[in-house]
């Protein structure tokens, strides 16, 4: 079942402009999506509010855009080059590749009443698979006797590091190597001094940026959910160490609100404290934002306690100076500490899709119908003009009410087909307000306004429509 709506979900993105296999007519290439023109303006709002609300909205905060390709030296003091790695293990038959941790978490569910055992022993707790050394999960799966799911063994697991590498310049030699970032984050440390110099931002205060990372994942898949190539939306929030706690809880706050204005749906959206041996290399503290996908409940946004570890590790290993001085106490520097809210673009996307999908049947038709329930300012059009007919001079009228409205909102014009399957379309793109220009118009100088949810439809004159638009659409 829940499989089912995923892949209603995947066709209507597909058949409506959402999303589009990558580089389709070449026949495809795995796991990657290209954006279509309702997909791209989706995800452009989903950007632009979060932007509005984090920087714009705030006088604690600014804005960066870094660049993907960094001196490789970055990811060196990260911690990236050393300890960005997943687990891999090879079909010795076929050769695909799995993640090793994942192999073991779908044998645990589903052989999920039966002992099982680790080196030897049985092992009667439950067993935190992320927190396996190579090992222990050499030895888990040799003990159980795992297969890969062609039934063929598998190798020992190996560390594989998730950062795509590639080469400045004509010849691929190991000394002009760079890699594609697999977090925005760094941009952000590395200009720490910069921003801090050139604006007037004293801490507390937080850099929010929006970019592409990569990331050679070993099992991507479930639709956007796990790509190559993703966008993300993360903000460094750096404070004194002293109350840490409080500055994580306003964050999280913050993230929970924000997935409420965005219109996901609140009962699937849980939050889980990660266990600390399951921390990344960098984190104190680290709570997931979870969301139940029609393929499962995984992770959404993290929210993390970074301590002071990267601008440390930068001073460290570039011998510049990653102080702050406290303006009320000059004698006072310090190194500050980050809490850092990281949010997949792609993810909140899926998880907004997955938010809005309804099947809903019609009273009086046979035919039930699909809707898109959008959240009005994350729709990618927020009202269709329709004139009912192409002749009798209402195309020509019901061009005047879309030119009154589209200097004011994202609108659009839809002369094709009969009028029932007009608003079946806007129905299924999420539109939520829909506009009909009939032979009445042309007397009275009304429209119809039909509401996406609630297929209510209503006159109201066109002088008042701007009005009735902004009640509607105001967030
Ligand atoms: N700077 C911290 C960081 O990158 P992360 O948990 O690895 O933390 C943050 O990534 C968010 O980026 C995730 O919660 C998810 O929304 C998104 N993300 C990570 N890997 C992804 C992938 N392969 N495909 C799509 N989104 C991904």
């Amino acid at each position: 079942m829940a499989e089912d709506i995923m892949q209603k979900i995947v066709s209507l993105c597909k058949r409506r402009g959402f999303v589009f296999p990558g580089s389709e007519i070449y026949g495809g290439l795995a796991n990657s999506w290209d954006y279509g023109p309702l997909g791209a303006q989706l995800k452009k709002n989903i950007k632009d509010d979060w932007w509005k609300q984090v920087v714009e909205s705030r006088d604690d905060m600014v804005g960066l855009d870094g660049a993907i390709l960094m001196n490789p030296k970055v990811w060196e003091a990260s911690g990236h080059v050393s300890n960005f790695n997943d687990p891999l293990v090879e079909d010795i038959v076929t050769h695909k590749r799995y993640r090793a941790d994942h192999v073991i978490e779908e044998w645990l569910e589903q052989n999920g009443d039966k002992p099982f055992y680790l080196d030897g022993q049985l092992v009667v707790e439950k067993l935190s698979v992320e927190a396996m050394s190579l090992e222990q999960m050499s030895k888990f799966i040799a003990d159980n006797g795992i297969t890969s799911p062609d039934k063929n063994e598998l190798s020992e697991p190996k560390q594989f590091n998730l950062m795509f590498a590639t080469h400045i310049g004509p010849t691929s030699d190991s000394g002009n190597e760079v890699y594609m970032r697999p977090e925005t984050a760094q941009a952000i440390f590395v200009n720490f001094k910069n921003v801090i110099n050139t604006s007037r931002k004293r801490v507390p205060f937080g850099i929010a940026q929006i970019g592409k990372a990569f990331r050679n994942e070993i099992t991507p898949g479930n639709f956007t959910f796990r790509t190559l190539e993703f966008e993300q939306m993360e903000i460094e929030y750096f404070i004194e160490e002293n109350g840490w706690e409080a500055e994580f809880e306003k964050w999280e706050n913050w993230m929970q609100n924000w997935a409420q204005r965005i219109g996901l749906d609140m009962e699937k959206v849980s939050k889980l404290n990660v266990p600390k041996e399951e921390l990344a290399h960098y984190s104190k503290k680290t709570i997931d934002f979870e969301f139940d996908f029609p393929f499962g409940k995984k992770e959404l946004w993290g929210l993390a306690y970074r301590t002071n570890f990267d601008l440390t590790n930068h001073m460290n290993h570039s011998g510049e100076k990653m102080e702050f001085t406290d303006p009320m106490d000059t004698k006072r520097k310090y190194i500050p500490h980050v809490i850092e809210p990281s949010l997949g673009v792609d993810r909140t996307m899926l998880a907004i899709l997955a938010s809005a999908y309804c099947e809903e049947e019609v009273p009086g038709e046979s035919e039930g119908r699909i809707v898109m329930k959008f959240a009005p300012h994350m729709a990618p059009y927020q009202v269709a003009v329709l004139p009912l007919m192409k002749k009798d001079g209402l195309e020509e009228k019901a061009q005047e009410v879309f030119d009154l409205i589209l200097p004011h909102y994202r609108a659009e014009f839809d002369v094709s087909g009969s009028i029932g399957k007009r608003y079946r379309r806007q129905d299924e793109i999420g539109t939520p307000l829909c506009i009909t220009v009939d032979h009445d118009t042309l007397q009275d100088g009304s429209v119809t306004v039909r509401d996406r949810d609630t297929m209510e439809q209503k006159r109201v004159p066109i002088e008042q429509l701007l009005c009735v638009l902004a009640e509607h659409l105001s967030t």
